[in-house]
């Protein structure tokens, strides 16, 4: 199923320059990035985006990190998005992340894992709505379609 998913690089991964191979990295596998904006997000907005999160030990931390800096935001559509981006990504802890994952590759520790990814449709639509308005998101035929999928 084609779905949408909302991803990040991180300030970390901003900040270390990994932005233009982490966006290849999706561009590589024929998905479509619909959106794409760079900010720095507002407390509040931090507050929001990991409010499921709120009163664990890391919560405090995890704002500071998250507000330290520019983030690169997307919106990424393609088959079974939400689950694919996810995986690319690797697991939460870079030290269980499998080699060739963003995360396993580029990141060491939970802390300064360097990229998010929406963990269920229900966070992916949350997400893409929080982050953008309606009008960033963009809808358009890419010229690598009719090879990327069957008919
Ligand atoms: N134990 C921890 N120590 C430090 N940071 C953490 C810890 N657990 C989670 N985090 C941070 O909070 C983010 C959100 O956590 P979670 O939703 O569990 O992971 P994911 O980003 O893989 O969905 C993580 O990506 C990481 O940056
Ligand atoms: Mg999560």
């Amino acid at each position: 199923m084609i779905e949408k998913t909302f991803a990040m690089v991180k300030p970390d991964g901003v900040q270390r320059g990994l932005v233009g191979r982490i966006v290849q990295r999706f561009e590589d596998r024929g998905f479509k990035i619909i959106a794409m904006k760079m900010m720095k997000i507002p407390k509040e907005l931090a507050e929001r985006h990991y409010e499921e999160h709120k009163g664990k030990g890391f919560y405090e931390p995890l704002l500071s990190y998250i507000t330290s800096g520019p983030v690169l935001c997307m919106a990424i559509e393609g088959e079974n998005a939400i689950a694919a981006v996810r995986t690319m990504m690797g697991k939460t802890n870079p030290q269980d992340a499998t080699p060739g994952t963003i995360r396993g590759d580029f990141s060491q520790v939970t802390g300064r894992n360097i990229v998010h990814g929406s963990d269920s449709s229900e966070s992916a639509k949350r997400e893409i709505k929080l982050f953008f308005n309606d009008y960033e998101i963009q809808k358009y035929e890419k010229i690598d379609e009719v090879w990327l999928f069957e008919k």
